[in-house]
Order: structure tokens, then C-alpha cells, then sequence
């Protein structure tokens, strides 16, 4: 039986409470004094943690209501991307605020000079575009090119991962990389798989459609 659209709209409040979890997480360890003997570098790696968190967790939402042929759970993902994007924001203001003291030539000269940095960047990029368009004054006025827009998420996912590796290839740890890896590159791999399986049907309709005319046309 289909959820109805109205009781997952029901538990968008839910979700939006679970979304600041990570952020009541931290006012609670710094009113207790506990974000480590480092808060910077603390608060810095662990909103980067939570943009990817969340950005997996909003790819998952096609998979999981696929699998579970429960359509009315896309009305959860517009939620989830923000959130992946007001994490993101946190993440890049404590790098301009601890690493670059918001100073503006300092911060443009390590994005063109670490290449972790202009990876991050370049995803930061595309998730504010993506948050920009993501209301539906947006894909009224967009159409068709809405959805080829915001493909950008899958490239977003590949771009976090990258900064990830390089930011660990310098401590040479790999083993969260290669977790978060994983699942991105199954939640990539399960789209992949439907538009192969989706592509199948379609071209043998059409090699059949060729096949009938010319046999048609040589009067057989
Ligand atoms: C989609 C966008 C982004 C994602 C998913 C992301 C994710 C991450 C992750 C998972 C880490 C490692 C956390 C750890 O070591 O446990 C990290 C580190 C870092 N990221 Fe990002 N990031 C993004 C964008 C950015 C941007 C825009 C910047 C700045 C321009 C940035 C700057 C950094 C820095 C400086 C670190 C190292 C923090 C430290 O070791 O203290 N990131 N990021």
C-alpha cells in the first residue's frame, strides 16, 4: 500500500528536528566545554562530516522510495538538500573564519592553491545553485532543464568525495574515504543500473521497428 502524500508532509517536522541535531549537538559540548582541546579544527571537520552525511542521505531518497515503492517519500529530499547546503555553509564560514580570518585575498589564494580546497569549493558552488533553484517558482519557470540541473548533485557527491581523499591522502588514513565511498558509489551504481534496465526495452522496441519495416520493404 502507497503512504499517502499527507502523512509523509506529516513527518517533515521529524526529519526538519533530526536536521538540527548535529547543530544542538555542538551548542550542547560548547556549553559544557567540551569541543575538544581544539574547537576550530573540531567544529570544522565535523560540519564537513554532516554536508556529506546529509548529501548521502538525500541521494538515498529515490533509492529507498524505489525500493520500497513509496513515491510520496520525494517530498522529503527538498528538506534534506537543505540541509546538506546549511551544513556546507557552516563548514566553508568556519574555514573562512578560523583558516583565512574572512580576509578575501587570503581565501581566494587557497582556493586556486590547494587543490582540496577548490574541490570543496567547487561543490559548494553547485549546492548553492541547486539551493537557489530548489523552490517551485524555480521549476515552474525552468521546466525541463530543472531536472538537468539538478543531475549536479550526482557530480556534487564525486567532487565531496575527492576533497575528502585529499584532505586524508595528507594523514594517509583512508578507511572513512573508502566507507563514504562505498555507499556513494552504490547509490550512484542503483541509477545507473535502473537507466541501463529502463534503456534495454526502449532500444529493442526500436531495433524490432527497423527490423519490420525492412522486412516490410523486401515484401517478405
Ligand atoms: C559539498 C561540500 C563539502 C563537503 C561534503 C565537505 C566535506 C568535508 C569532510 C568530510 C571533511 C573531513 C572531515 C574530517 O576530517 O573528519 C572536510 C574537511 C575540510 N573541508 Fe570540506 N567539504 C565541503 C566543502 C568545503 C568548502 C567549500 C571548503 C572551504 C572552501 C572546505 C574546507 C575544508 C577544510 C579546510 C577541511 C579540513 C578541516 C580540518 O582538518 O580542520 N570544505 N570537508
Amino acid at each position: 500500500m502507497n503512504w499517502p502524500a499527507r502523512s509523509v508532509s506529516r513527518a517533515k517536522p521529524f526529519v526538519f528536528v533530526l536536521g538540527l541535531m548535529p547543530l544542538a549537538r555542538w551548542f550542547w559540548l560548547g556549553y559544557h566545554d567540551a569541543l575538544t582541546a581544539n574547537p576550530a579544527e573540531f567544529l570544522s571537520r565535523s560540519s564537513g562530516t554532516w554536508t556529506l552525511v546529509c548529501l548521502l542521505v538525500t541521494l538515498s531518497i529515490t533509492p529507498v522510495r524505489q525500493l520500497l515503492g513509496q513515491p510520496a517519500l520525494v517530498r522529503l529530499r527538498r528538506m534534506c538538500g537543505l540541509f546538506t547546503f546549511f551544513y556546507a555553509t557552516l563548514h566553508a564560514l568556519a574555514w573562512a573564519w578560523w583558516d583565512r580570518g574572512f580576509e578575501p585575498t587570503g581565501m581566494v589564494a587557497d582556493v586556486l592553491k590547494r587543490p582540496f580546497i577548490t574541490v570543496g569549493m567547487a561543490a559548494f558552488i553547485l549546492l548553492l545553485l541547486l539551493a537557489l533553484t530548489s523552490t517551485q517558482g524555480s521549476i515552474r519557470r525552468l521546466g525541463k532543464r530543472w531536472q538537468t540541473l539538478h543531475r549536479a548533485v550526482y557530480f556534487i557527491g564525486i567532487l565531496a568525495i575527492l576533497h575528502y581523499f585529499w584532505h586524508k591522502a595528507g594523514k594517509n588514513d583512508f578507511s572513512t574515504v573508502i566507507i563514504y565511498g562505498a555507499v556513494l558509489a552504490a547509490l550512484l551504481g542503483w541509477r545507473v543500473q535502473r537507466w541501463l534496465r529502463s534503456a534495454r526495452p526502449a532500444a529493442v522496441v526500436a531495433a524490432r521497428g527497423q527490423a519490420s519495416k525492412a522486412h516490410a520493404r523486401s515484401g517478405g
